[in-house]
């Protein structure tokens, strides 16, 4: 159908304006009949205009208006003139003016939404997802997209400033899996072969590396077949590099430069540099996680040096045997009911906890039921370790170290959201992880695994200890933590061929195994590899945080559910018989 284009978005017209004959485009967001007058509020990506249909401005025109609906796309030519005095809205950026209609076309109509284009709706996220189309109508989506858009945009010119080159890596790739599960695409012309989607560039840009591209980067997708959470999908975007004669500070000062930046761009903060960091131990043992949330205090105390000499047979056990005492003071918490304390402890134990030890902090006393089995010196001892005061609750958890710590890390959360600890617009705070250990025990395969990935380099200081003590080899790995979030991870790499095979060794992947799963990168290093390492941040993270919610749903155009369905289009879906022969694949 012909039609005016717009000479002016909705978002654009001023008291300036005033008299100009003008064209807008744009969907009806509101209609309001007021008996003679028809008003509606047109929308487009930039703003709300008012435009006015007045039988005595355009009789034609009025009449024509009768059948707007909300949503219907529509093209209106008119006059643009001072609001009457009183009616002026000060929210909206064009809200000194109307435009008076003399022309209306109709361009499309629409079916009623099935949910109001508005930010504050009630609608589960389902409906929202299956009609993704129009949930992207809403202010607050278009908001964080831009974001999004803004925040690519300051990467890449960050990373071309810095040297950086952008370089595509295949999608369709060899299954070298990293530690989720691949996607796989199975080969048409390769009977019984599959691509893998990759899980992320890791080994290509490693390959960039050994030929001479010095510094990578990529804004890319990375497919990973894993349980799904609010920060997980299937499909997710890293900004992901890598660069070559470099040491971990040289990472790092470059990850910061480009945090720095976004804050200052995307939140009008200033980030002091450097940042803060904490060794993997260090974050374990005071917070409980390797993603501690330092908006708030609460630490946690490992209390072995308390009990030393204890002759109560719980603490006892732990302290003989590798195990840990850890606390923690939940401060003003003494007055806390029972059942308040039932409900803190099934908590823990549905985490695995065999219990939860508390003691109220009284005057001149702890009040317990084991306070009766330990000494005043250690009841001193206690106090003072974990600073408490009078009014306080002390919380004591034991266990074997990895997991007492960690379920006193989320008795560490829990407690910060019962006793509001997180305020809103808390200062966010941005951490390095460091000093993680290379290899992680799987107590069920009865096996050491690469706590990064197998082309991490250990800290050259223990790489003696790879045979004979595994556990306690640190790696040359490091994370970047934001509000508790893990937003990005990177390693050095090795470079070398001798100290690859012994990393495979150590996996107890044998040389066969590795050669058939990574012999294209181990050959490559035979041919001059360079010592290189990198970085990958995970791009949606980042932006959930930057824009304030709490899914990373929220800032992907069309992300997938939980269940990692796509709700509009229905994928996954069953495909034709006769391209699962095409692809020699049989459904059982
Ligand atoms: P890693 O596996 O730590 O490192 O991934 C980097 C970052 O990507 C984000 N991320 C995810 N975001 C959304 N959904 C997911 N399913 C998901 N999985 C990971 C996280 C994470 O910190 N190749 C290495 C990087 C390197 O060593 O250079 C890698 O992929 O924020």
């Amino acid at each position: 159908m012909f039609f005016k284009i717009r000479t002016h978005t909705c978002g654009e017209l001023r008291e300036n304006n005033i008299r100009e004959n003008v064209v807008l485009n744009g969907w009806v967001d509101t209609r309001r009949d007021l008996g003679g007058l028809i008003f509606i509020d047109l929308r487009d990506r930039y703003g709300i205009t008012q435009v006015v249909f007045e039988p005595g401005f355009d009789k034609e025109a009025h009449e024509n208006a009768a059948v707007l609906r909300n949503e219907f796309v529509i093209s209106i030519e008119g006059k643009v003139r001072k609001r009457p005095e009183g009616t002026e809205n000060t929210v909206l950026n064009t809200g000194q003016i109307d435009v008076m209609v003399n022309k209306l076309i109709i361009l499309n109509e629409a079916k009623t939404p099935p949910f109001p284009v508005k930010d504050e709706i009630d609608t589960s996220e389902d409906v929202r997802l299956k009609y993704r189309y129009i949930d992207l109508r809403r202010p607050a989506v278009q908001r964080n997209l831009l974001m999004r858009h803004r925040m690519y945009q300051l990467v890449r010119n960050y990373f071309d400033a810095n040297n950086f080159i952008e370089v595509e890596t295949p999608v369709l790739m060899k299954s070298t899996p990293e530690g989720a599960r691949d996607y796989l695409v199975p080969s048409r012309l390769h009977k019984g072969k599959f691509y893998a989607l990759p899980q992320s560039p890791q080994q290509y840009k490693q390959l960039l590396m050994v030929s001479g591209l010095d510094r990578y980067f990529q804004i890319v997708k990375c497919f990973r077949d894993e349980d799904l959470r609010a920060d997980r999908q299937p499909e997710f975007t890293q900004i992901d590099i890598e660069m070559s004669f470099i040491d971990q500070e040289n990472i790092f000062e470059i990850v910061e430069g480009l945090m720095k930046l976004l804050y200052k761009d995307i939140s009008n903060r200033d980030l002091q540099l450097p940042l803060q960091r904490l060794t993997f131990d260090e974050a374990l043992e005071k917070f409980g996680s390797d993603k501690p949330d330092l908006r708030f205090d609460l630490e946690m105390v490992t209390l072995n040096h308390v009990f030393e000499h204890t002759s109560f047979k719980v603490f006892q056990d732990h302290v003989k045997n590798k195990g840990i005492i850890t606390g923690m003071l939940a401060p003003g918490c003494g007055e806390y009911t029972r059942n308040q304390l039932d409900i803190l402890t099934d908590f823990v134990k549905k985490l695995g906890a065999g219990g939860l030890i508390w003691m109220r902090v009284k005057d001149n006393e702890l009040e317990a039921p084991i306070a009766k089995f330990l000494t005043d010196e250690e009841k001193d001892h206690l106090v003072e370790a974990v600073k408490a005061k009078p009014g306080d609750l002390i919380f004591i958890l034991t266990g074997s170290r990895l997991q007492a710590l960690s379920i006193m890390g989320s008795l560490r959360l829990e407690m910060a959201r019962r006793l509001n600890l997180i305020v809103p617009d808390a200062e966010p705070k941005l951490l390095w992880i460091t000093d993680f250990p290379l290899f992680e025990w799987d107590e069920q395969t009865k096996r050491y695994y690469a706590m990064h990935h197998p082309f991490t380099s250990p800290n050259l200081e223990d790489i003696e200890f790879m045979e004979t003590d595994p556990g306690r080899v640190r790696a040359l790995a490091y994370d970047l933590v934001l509000n508790g979030t893990e937003i990005g991870g990177g390693s050095i790499r090795i470079h070398n061929a001798d100290l690859q095979s012994k990393m495979f060794k150590s996996l107890g992947i044998s040389g066969e195994e590795a050669e058939y799963k990574f012999g294209f990168l181990m050959n490559a290093f035979k041919f001059g590899a360079p010592p290189h390492g990198g970085f990958a941040f995970g791009f949606d993270r980042m932006a959930m945080i930057f824009a304030g919610v709490s899914s990373i749903r929220e800032v992907i155009a069309f992300p997938k559910t939980a269940s990692a369905i796509s709700l509009m289009d229905d994928a996954p879906s069953t495909v034709s018989d006769e391209q699962l022969k095409e692809l020699h694949i049989k459904i059982r």
